[in-house]
Order: C-alpha cells, then structure tokens, then sequence
C-alpha cells in the first residue's frame, strides 16, 4: 500500500511545480497594446485602489506620467488618468496621441505594488517611394537614439538585410560604403546620388528590440532601360514600315 502512495505524492508535487512554472506571478501580468502612429492607446489596469494609483516607466520608476488618489489626478503633457474611474477601479491609462517618444513599457502601480506591466507599441509605417538616378533618398527615423536603418536589396534573398547607419544621441555612425553619401538633419536622414542598385527596402529599426518603425519600398526608375526599351520600339515600327513599303 505505502509503496503504491510514493509515486501520487510524487506525481502531484510534480503538477504543482508545473503549475507554479507555468503560472505568471498573477501581481504582474504582461500585455503588449498596439496602435497606428499618432492614435489614442488605452493601457489597461483594473484593481480598486484605495490609495495611490500611478503610472510609471519600467524602465524608470521615478518617472511618473500619471497619478490620481481619493481627491484628484494629475498627469504629463499626452497622458491622462480619469478620477471617476479611478473610484470604479479601473486605473487605465490613456496616451492621448502615440508618437515614436511614448513607445515604452510602462508600469501601473496601487500603493507601492505593481499591477500590470503594459508595452506600448506602434503599427509601423509603410511608404513607397519612386526616385530618379542620382536624386537624394530621404528617410524619416521618428526618433534620434537608439534606431538604426537597415537595407535589403531587391534581388537579395536575405530575408533580414544589411544594418546600414544607426544613430545613438543623435550622432549617426554608416558602414563605410555609406559614410560618405549619408548626413542626417535632426531626424531625417539623406542618402545622396541615388544609384538604379540602391533600390530595395529600408527599414527603420528600433535599435533595442529590433522593432520596425517605418518601411521604405524604394524604386529606382531606371532611365537607361526606359530609353533602351523606347529605341527597341522605334526599330520595329521602321522595320515594319519597311516591310509594308516593300509589299
Ligand atoms: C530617472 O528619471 C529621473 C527623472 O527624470 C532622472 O533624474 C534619473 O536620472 C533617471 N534615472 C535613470 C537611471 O535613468
């Protein structure tokens, strides 16, 4: 009989290690919220919170965005708390407008312990561009630290590309095939004498978690070829004007 009970002790002590791993410290969940560019966020925490309810970056818990307790909110320029929520128990924040400088992880926090952990995130933005041999490429970083550019050749099967310039506290660093054509003007960055190879796609990564910021579809009309293909069509128009003078 004893040596039948060894092997349940065993195996529930098993599941309850296995659930205790599996489990998240329901303390502090994790949550990712994604909008488009310039769109309202909600990050959401919902706990009654008799004291101090407060916002703050993960990264800094010394920077509060937000904070309400029984009398009053206050808040930073583009974040706001609601008072009568905050009384429901809800604690959600909201980002009036999510540009690149409010992409973070933030922390909601009641009376010192954390709630929820959230991540702001941006949809990255996608353009098309068609430019001319020898014109400048201008591509919009949104931010001036911790981003970097990366270049992926039309007719490469790298799936990832080539880091080609990443810019850290505004000073921008290019591998040396691009140094001397690149200069970068607060956060907008110019690759100069564009060339029918630099077609391809460039992104703008967030340098940290190699997140996308913006895509660049760039296609370079290839003046050479049109006009190649415009003789080519003269050619057989005079040979079939010559043909039909013949006949
Ligand atoms: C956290 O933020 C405060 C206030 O902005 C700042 O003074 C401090 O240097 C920051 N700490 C770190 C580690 O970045």
């Amino acid at each position: 009989m004893e040596s039948c009970r060894v092997p349940h002790h065993v195996l529930l002590s098993f599941t309850l290690i296995f659930i205790f791993i599996s489990i998240p410290v329901p303390a502090s969940a994790e949550d990712t919220v994604q909008v488009k560019f310039n769109q309202r966020a909600v990050l959401p925490c919902k706990r009654r919170c008799s004291g101090e309810a407060k916002w703050t970056l993960f990264s800094n818990r010394s920077v509060v965005v937000a904070q309400c307790d029984q009398t009053s909110c206050r808040s930073s320029d583009g974040y706001k708390m609601s008072h009568d929520q905050y009384l429901k128990g809800d604690l959600s924040l909201t980002i009036t407008a999510a540009d690149y400088s409010k992409r973070n992880r933030y922390t909601c926090v009641c009376d010192g312990d954390d709630i929820e952990h959230v991540l702001l995130s941006i949809n990255p933005m996608k353009s098309s561009l068609h430019i001319y041999p020898g014109e400048d490429l201008q591509l919009e970083l949104h931010v001036s630290e911790r981003v970097e550019v990366t270049y992926r050749s039309k007719y490469s099967g790298d799936l990832y590309g080539e880091q080609i310039c990443s810019v850290e506290r505004r000073s921008l660093t290019c591998t040396d095939k691009y140094t001397w054509r690149t200069s970068l003007t607060n956060t907008l960055l110019t690759l100069r004498g564009i060339k029918v190879s630099d077609g391809g796609v460039y992104s703008v990564q967030d340098s940290v978690n190699k997140e996308d910021l913006h895509i660049y579809s760039v296609s370079v009309r290839d003046l050479d070829s049109g006009a190649k293909r415009a003789s080519t069509m003269w050619m057989i128009v005079l040979l079939l004007l010559l043909v039909v003078g013949a006949v």
